[in-house]
């Protein structure tokens, strides 16, 4: 057994950084959350607060009430910073439907919305998932409103935007493509072909839902050295751990503290320099809410549980990381 008392500490004193996906709500009404956010964790990314739906309430207003109280708050606690995420196909405003806009309209757009935020945080993100989800699930360049109207240009111009602004790491960030796969290949071919053409990228996000299908921890090693040997940062953006509710392990406890243990040591052999959960403790989990989910997946999938206490999950990776 290790002598630190946080998960935090552990991380910190052996230079890895453990995050949480955070929300403002909980922040601002729950002192459980927001202790535990602040002791446990040395790293955040804001869950909702930074995306194009939640900041543009209308096309010429920006509210950034959440993303602030969000932001100050990792500042306030010296934590790192990622933000996510500028350029999405999901979670954009209510009013773009209506919006009859022509290409030239919404790549000027895009590149406002792009100078406007990161100038915004300048200071305060210590990295920006630039483009998230660009990739199709059979790995092929995903159909958005940004691909229609710009082109597949629109990654290059994305990230070339907002290195005017800010010298925050700028990552490409992505589901499903944790280990070697069709999808991580695709993604890898995509990032290899934006590092030769001078893209100012400097690393790739795995986000690492383990929902019903864990992807295997060797082939995950295995995956983050193949985007390091290109020169790429990695970090894991979104970790949670689930199980399908009609294929529940006997001990499910126990089999997601040794999945958190296995991916954490495998960051850690491959030089992944961050491990972020998708949230603070079970009971703000996603999964409790997002579509059919809570239908599918069991909803405590985190390091703490509904009350904030530690789960065996935590333990495992708070000993890997003293262990290291
Ligand atoms: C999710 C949030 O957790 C939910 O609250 C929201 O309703 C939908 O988006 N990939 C991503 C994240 O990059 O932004 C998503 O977050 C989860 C999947």
């Amino acid at each position: 057994m290790s002598n630190y008392s946080s998960l935090r500490e552990a991380a910190d004193n052996h230079g890895f950084r453990i995050g949480a996906a955070l929300n403002a709500r909980s922040l601002r009404s729950d002192p459980s959350y927001w202790k535990t956010a602040k002791n446990e964790f040395n790293a955040i990314t804001p869950e909702n607060a930074l995306k194009m739906g939640p900041l543009r309430p209308s096309r010429k207003i920006y509210d950034f009430t959440d993303a602030d109280a969000i932001i100050d708050f990792g500042r306030a606690h010296g934590m790192y910073t990622r933000g996510h995420t500028l350029v999405w196909h999901n979670q954009k405003p209510d009013w773009f439907q209506a919006w009859d806009y022509t290409d030239e309209q919404l790549e000027a757009f895009l590149r406002d919305h792009i100078h406007t935020v990161t100038g915004r945080y300048r200071d305060k993100i210590d990295a920006w998932d630039v483009v998230n989800e660009a990739i199709a699930d059979d790995g092929t360049l995903r159909e958005t409103v940004w691909a229609d109207a710009m082109g597949e240009n629109y990654l290059d111009k994305s990230f070339r935007w907002a290195d005017e602004i800010t010298d925050a790491d700028l990552y490409y960030n992505d589901y499903g493509a944790d280990a070697v796969n069709k999808k991580s290949d695709a993604i890898y071919d995509l990032l290899s072909d934006l590092l030769e053409r001078d893209v100012p990228i400097d690393g790739v996000g795995l986000q690492c839902h383990a929902l019903g299908d864990h992807p295997d921890p060797d082939s995950v090693a295995k995956n983050i050295r193949r985007f390091r040997e290109l020169g790429l940062d990695v970090q894991i953006t979104e970790m949670d751990v689930a199980f399908p509710l009609d294929d529940r392990p006997e001990n499910p406890l126990e089999e997601q503290a040794m999945y958190y243990q296995a991916i954490t040591e495998a960051c850690l052999e491959a030089g992944c320099g961050a491990l972020v959960q998708w949230g603070v403790n079970d009971a703000n989990s996603w999964l409790r809410s997002f579509k059919d989910f809570p239908e599918r997946f069991t909803g405590d999938p985190l390091l703490f549980d509904d009350n904030c206490d530690s789960k065996p999950a935590y333990h495992t990776v708070k000993e890997t990381l003293a262990d290291s």
